[in-house]
Parts: C-alpha cells; structure tokens; sequence
C-alpha cells in the first residue's frame, strides 16, 4: 500500500512535521511505503483561472509549467493522500491552498474536454492549530470534505494536535499516541473500502 503524505507547513521542522513522525513510523510499521512531499520544495504558483485545462483533453493541461502536475500525479498514484498542514486563517497554508485549487486541471468539468485524471483517491487530513481543534478545523476539514464530494474521492477523516507551547505539544504522550491511532484506523479504513473501492 502506497501513501502519499504532502507537508504543507513552511516550517520543515516545525509542528505539523513533528506530529507526522510517530504518524509515518507507525505507517511504516504496519507495512505501507511512504511517498512524503515537503510542498516548499516544489514550485506550485496560484492558480490563475484562465480555464485553459477544462479544453484539453486527457492531460493537465495547465499553461503554468510548475511542479503542481508533478505533485499531483504521486498523490494519484497513491492509495491514500494524506494532506499536512499546519491551520492558516482558518484553513490550510496558501502553499497548499494553491496545490489544491491546482485541482482544477485533474477534472474536465467545464469546457470541451472530458473525464477526470485521478478519478479515484482516498483523502486524509493532519492538521496543527493554535485554536481548540473543533474551532481551528471545521472550516478546512469541511472545504476538503466538499472537494472530495466535487472529485468523487473518499474522504477518511482528520487527527490533528493543538500548538499552545510549540513542540512539546506535539512531543505529549497524547499527542504521539494519538498520532499512531489514527495511522492504524486509516489502514483499518482502508482494508475495508478496499473492497469496495
Ligand atoms: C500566518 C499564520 C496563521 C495562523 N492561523 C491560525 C488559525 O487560523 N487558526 C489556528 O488555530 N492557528 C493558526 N495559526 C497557528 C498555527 O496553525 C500553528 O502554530 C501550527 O502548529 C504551526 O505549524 P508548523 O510549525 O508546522 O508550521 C496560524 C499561524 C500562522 C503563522
């Protein structure tokens, strides 16, 4: 099983990546490969709304020649894309923001062309956040919700760790733990829409 996890933080070191430590050993542990993304390492620009993907046919198509495609297509071939981000005005950092309105390319919904380049994908969400989580995530965790709903992609769910005091919040027995459960009740999660996947 191949799992894609994007960092969407700008901080390689910081707390989101922190929480993905015990989160990727415990992936690793339960036998998956990991394809991990440090999103500031690509050059992924805003999209910039021109439309041209939406008339060309069976590939991005987009007019930017960035890393968004190249980005894309890893999270597509995975079985599971976990997006990281540490939460940005009440949603997710405009690196990644930008990677996800980079989407548009992937679904020819609006133009000439047809079909859809990822047309199946399973999303995850971890998050880190200075406000109590439900407060900090909602917005975001309901903007990737719809997204998957508008991609037909399933949507598996969110963990996510709470930054008063930096690193050592993400360093908690708790927050470790935490971190590890979710890794084993995505597989779980997995295992069974495998099948009807
Ligand atoms: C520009 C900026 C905007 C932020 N906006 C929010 C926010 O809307 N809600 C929230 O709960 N925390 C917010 N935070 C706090 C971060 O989400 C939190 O510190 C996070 O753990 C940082 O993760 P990182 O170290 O991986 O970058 C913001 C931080 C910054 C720098």
């Amino acid at each position: 099983m191949n799992i894609c996890i994007i960092n969407g933080s700008p901080r390689r070191n910081g707390n989101t990546a922190e929480v993905l430590k015990p989160f990727c050993a415990r992936l690793l542990e339960l036998g998956t490969e990991l394809d991990e993304i440090f999103l500031m390492d690509y050059t992924v620009s805003p999209c910039l709304g021109c439309y041209t993907c939406q008339n060309i046919q069976d590939k991005y198509g987009c007019v930017q020649q960035d890393d968004a495609w190249k980005v894309w297509n890893r999270a597509g071939r995975a079985d599971l894309l976990v997006l990281a981000t540490p939460i940005y005005s009440w949603y997710c950092t405009s690196h990644m923001k930008a990677l996800l309105d980079r989407h548009y390319g992937l679904n020819k919904y609006y133009g000439t062309a047809e079909g859809q380049l990822i047309p199946k994908l399973r999303v995850a969400l971890l998050t880190t956040h200075g406000y109590k989580a439900d407060y900090a995530n909602d917005p975001f965790e309901t903007g990737i919700q719809r997204l998957c709903r508008h991609c037909h992609w399933d949507y598996l769910g969110l963990y996510s760790v709470r930054d008063i005091d930096g690193l050592p919040d993400m360093q908690t027995p708790e927050a470790i733990e935490g971190a590890e459960k979710f890794a084993e009740e995505l597989m779980e999660k997995m295992n069974v829409s495998r099948e009807t996947f």
